[in-house]
């Protein structure tokens, strides 16, 4: 990737006339002589309304979202992109999503986010637009956004950190998170040690360098072709993501008005794309939510069994933590997503179309690896074919579960053994360190409640820590269920996103601590092992729990909210929305 030059301004697009934001500016009238003195009241004269494209540049910066926070730069790179190809760039705010600090969780407002995106694009002048990403939300909610308001759309992330060095090693974000912290409590690194990794991990701007779920979905948002060739790479920091930002601008004025709009490029064949491609980088189970959702606002029928039965297909071919050895800047350098594609080409739909007006196959033809440790050959791979993302289903699991296969101990894939259940994250972890606590080896750990409507928002917490008790005896892994999510940095025998989940009745509710739960991968099973008697038993004396909260956000959530097999959206953002510009109201 690092040496090829993007095919950016490829394929000239035929704009439709007129452009949708002559309805603002086109006007000789009031209503013209409004939209435009306003804006020359910031300097800009009247050549910027002589029939030129607006692009809108969405910019999800902030300073609440630290791997954000260097956007700002790209927006000035992209604006001269767009000022060079005779465009009209006018960027906007849109909210932001930061991991590390919105509670209770990101995803309790990646829907907000996707909605209040899909009206500033709707509701202005835009003609086309650069969705400026990063942090692991902002990137699907920008893509739903810019799905349902159906105006030409180009994503550019901002770019994975440097790698972290620590004490002469690679060290990798979130992955060795949860690898030191469990050796803290352990009792096998000192404070002070883990003290001195907290300042040697995130060394530059940038998202998470592990394959986690921010270098996901930047993967998945250049798999499904709302990307220019290899973006979602390039290190934050690297010279070249300017140049990237320039021609990100510079498409988008191509893009302007035409008919390449995000319907037109996210296509079921181009969703299979980036199914198979997240089977093969070893992507995060968050992919599994946000491309269902992605997909369900274009009406686009995929299913969650998809992810199982495609990504089966191809085995783990990029050795990137959490599954792997390396961090997302050895994955640019060895040439990155182009690469990879070149190599998948013959698994992959090769008449999809991306934002370049080329199929995704064509756009990388004859990217090269530099380096096999990190790109691997077929015939050389990380893992297996089958060791992706699995899908079980069973009397715990009607409507199904995941569980990442690459993250998961092999030796736990077929397990039967007594729950040990709480109601609640927070009920587990009030007992995590109490070395009496009544946990083997066999236990099967479940956390209920945690779903998209019962924590609400559905949490990164199914990575759960495992009991002090048996950490101390020198046990690194255990059967862990939930309706939670996990990081995508993160591993673990975890069988996550349970639907439907306990909040709103599922067998989830009713499993009860002793029960034995049966976890059949191979047979794609999970159940709890009780009889359909009891269960219903059990169903009839359930009562549904009490609204969390009765007002705003979180309530308009909880009400209309989906369950995870169905992307957890909101059930009235569902669907094609395309709809006309807004009226004017004067
Ligand atoms: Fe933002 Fe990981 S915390 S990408």
């Amino acid at each position: 990737m690092a040496e090829r030059e993007t095919p950016s301004a490829a394929v000239p697009v035929t704009p439709r006339e007129p452009l949708r934001s002559r309805a603002w500016f086109g006007d000789g009238g009031k209503n013209g002589f409004i939209a435009r003195h306003h804006l020359r009241a910031m300097g800009r004269g009247g050549h910027n309304f002589d029939g030129r494209p607006v692009i809108g540049i969405c910019n999800t910066f902030s300073e609440l979202t630290p791997c954000n926070g260097h956007l700002q730069i790209l927006a000035d790179a992209v604006k001269r992109g767009v000022l060079q190809a005779g465009g009209f760039p006018l960027e906007f705010p849109a909210m932001s999503l930061g991991e590390p600090f919105l509670r209770p969780t990101s995803m309790l407002y990646r829907n907000l986010a996707a909605m209040e995106i899909e009206e500033q694009i709707r509701a202005n002048p835009i003609d086309a637009v650069v969705l400026l990403t990063g942090c692991d939300k902002t990137t699907p909610a920008a893509l739903m956004g810019a799905a349902s308001a159906g105006v030409p759309a180009i994503v550019l992330t901002g770019g994975p950190m440097l790698n972290g060095r620590f004490k002469g090693r690679h060290v990798g974000s979130g992955t060795d998170i949860w690898r030191m912290t469990e050796e803290l409590r352990a009792g096998t690194i000192t404070q002070e040690e883990f003290t001195e990794f907290e300042s040697s991990l995130n060394r530059s701007a940038g998202h998470c360098m592990t394959m986690g779920t921010a270098s996901t979905m930047a993967c998945l948002a250049e798999a499904l072709g709302m990307m220019l060739p290899g973006g979602s790479g390039l290190p934050a920091v690297d010279a070249r993501r300017g140049t990237l930002a320039e021609e990100t601008g510079a498409r988008a004025v191509a893009l302007a008005g035409s008919d390449l709009t995000p319907r037109r490029i996210m296509t079921r064949a181009a969703f299979e794309n980036a199914v198979r491609i997240n089977a093969a980088i070893g992507g995060s189970t968050n992919a599994v939510v946000h491309l269902l959702a992605l997909a369900g606002r274009l009406g686009v029928p995929l299913e969650l069994d998809d992810f199982d039965r495609l990504g089966a297909e191809l085995p783990l071919l990029i050795d990137l933590m959490p599954s792997g050895r390396f961090l997302m800047e050895e994955f640019a350098y060895a040439g990155g997503l182009p690469a990879l594609v070149n190599d998948l080409q013959d698994a992959l739909h090769q008449d999809t179309v991306t934002v370049t007006g080329l199929s995704l196959t064509a756009n990388c033809q004859g990217a090269q690896v530099y380096d096999r440790e990190v790109i691997r050959a077929f015939i050389n791979p990380v893992l297996p074919a089958g060791r992706g993302t699995a899908v079980v289903r069973g009397s715990l699991a009607p409507d199904g579960a995941v569980i990442k296969l690459s993250a998961a101990a092999p030796h736990l894939l077929d397990h039967t053994g007594p729950a040990l259940v709480f109601d609640s994250i927070e009920d587990y972890l009030a007992v995590a360190e109490d070395s009496t606590l009544d946990v083997s080896a066999e236990t099967v750990l479940i956390v209920r409640n945690t779903g998209p409507r019962g924590y609400p928002g559905m949490p990164e917490v199914g990575n759960l820590p495992l009991p002090k008790k048996l950490l101390d005896a020198g046990i690194r892994d255990m059967v862990r269920v939930s309706d939670a999510r996990m990081s995508g940095t993160a591993f673990g025998t975890c069988v996550l996103h349970v639907a439907p989940e306990a909040a709103v009745g599922g067998p989830l509710a009713f499993v009860r601590t002793g029960d034995q739960v049966r976890l059949d991968v191979p047979g794609r099973r999970l159940d709890v092992l009780i009889d359909e008697t009891e269960m219903d038993l059990r169903r009839s004396a359930w009562q549904p729990p009490k609204p969390p909260v009765t007002r705003g956000w979180t309530y308009l959530y909880t009400e209309h909210v989906t369950q995870a097999d169905t992307g957890a959206d909101l059930d009235f953002l569902v669907g094609a929305t395309d709809s006309p510009p807004p009226r004017q109201a004067f």
